[in-house]
């Protein structure tokens, strides 16, 4: 029973639930719903009961990204397996740089606040306390730094790959976001410091927004968060499948050169191609139909004169002819 309540709720998202319909959809009384909420109450869940309106899922017990969470049940052999759980951090990928040399490869860095939180293309990315997870893997390989791009799609894949077992459907925006009803709930940022034939470390930023209810007004249009979408979910459940899938695909790629498993999904799960989107570089603007993400991962697009061009991931960003996406 105490399952079945929290699938309820949970499946209400963000709404109230009243104790009447909980009690018709489980088949008990209402002094019963309220005994079960109370000990679920007691045991670290967070919900919110509101006088004639009912029950709200606010938060899970020991949603807290820390090691212990999120080594608990972890099936990897080398991504995760050292944690270093911060409150605040000016950004996690800036920090794990500082750190990269004397740390092992694995390492994640995951902290509740970024106060110069980075995005893609010197962009600044909203960091909230606790709102989302802003997190960043060490990653060591023994590989040519022309390849490391490709780490980007593999940690998209990776993502989405860990929302859709969650019940999650997203799709990705080339090269490095996650779309949820065509607004951003995920960006990706990878980082590499190299020399001209060997790679030092690269860093891999993901921040996911989880819990934000309010935008600026300016990101309102373009972004939302999995508890916007009702979306109710744990963010150490989407760590923990994050760096299983991640560990995968990574392993894969460095050991068997695979890039097919990757590319497969993320042509299936992308939401430009066959589309007319504009390219922007800079102060040009350019309107292009996307094709096809090709074998090394770069997108593909037919000009207005027919000619196909490939774009490298990094050069441009993608806008929606009616908005975002
Ligand atoms: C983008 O879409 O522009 C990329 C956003 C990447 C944000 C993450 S949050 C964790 C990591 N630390 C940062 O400073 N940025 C990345």
């Amino acid at each position: 029973m105490r399952n079945k309540i929290i699938k309820v709720i949970l499946n209400s998202g963000q709404e109230f639930i009243s104790g009447e319909e909980l009690s018709n959809e489980l088949g008990i009384s209402r002094t019963a719903v309220w005994k079960h909420i109370k000990k679920l109450k007691e045991e670290g869940y967070e919900i919110e009961s509101v006088n004639k309106k009912g029950y709200r899922l606010v938060d899970f017990p020991g949603d807290v990204l820390n090691l212990e969470n999120i080594n608990h049940s972890l099936n990897t052999k080398h991504i995760g397996k050292n944690i270093i759980h911060l409150s605040t951090i000016d950004s996690t990928n800036d920090y794990l740089k500082r750190i990269g040399n004397q740390e092992n490869h694995g390492t994640v860095v995951i902290s509740e606040e970024q106060t110069k939180g980075k995005g893609r293309l010197g962009r600044q990315w909203e960091s909230s306390a606790g709102e989302g997870i802003w997190m960043s893997i060490l990653l060591k390989p023994d590989m040519v730094p022309y390849k490391a791009p490709f780490i980007t799609l593999i940690t998209g894949v990776a993502i989405v790959n860990a929302l859709s077992k969650l019940n999650i459907n997203v799709n990705i925006k080339w090269p490095n976001d996650i779309i949820i009803n065509n607004k951003k709930i995920c960006g990706i940022l990878t980082e590499l410091s190299a020399e001209i034939e060997r790679i030092n470390y690269i860093v891999v930023g993901v921040g996911i927004n989880v819990k934000n209810m309010n935008f600026p007004s300016d990101l309102d249009k373009k972004a939302t968060s999995l508890y916007k979408e009702k979306y109710i979910v744990s963010r150490v459940d989407i760590v923990k499948g994050i760096l299983d899938e991640f560990e995968n695909l990574y392993d894969d790629y460095i050991e068997n050169n695979n890039k097919e498993t990757v590319l497969d999904l993320c042509r299936q799960y992308s939401n430009i191609i066959n589309k007319e989107v504009y390219m922007i570089k800079g102060e040009e603007k350019e309107l292009v139909t996307c094709i096809d993400i090709n074998n090394e991962g770069n997108l593909l697009v037919k000009d207005s004169e027919g000619q196909i061009k490939e774009i490298i991931s990094g050069e441009v960003s993608i806008r929606g002819i009616k908005g975002y996406i």
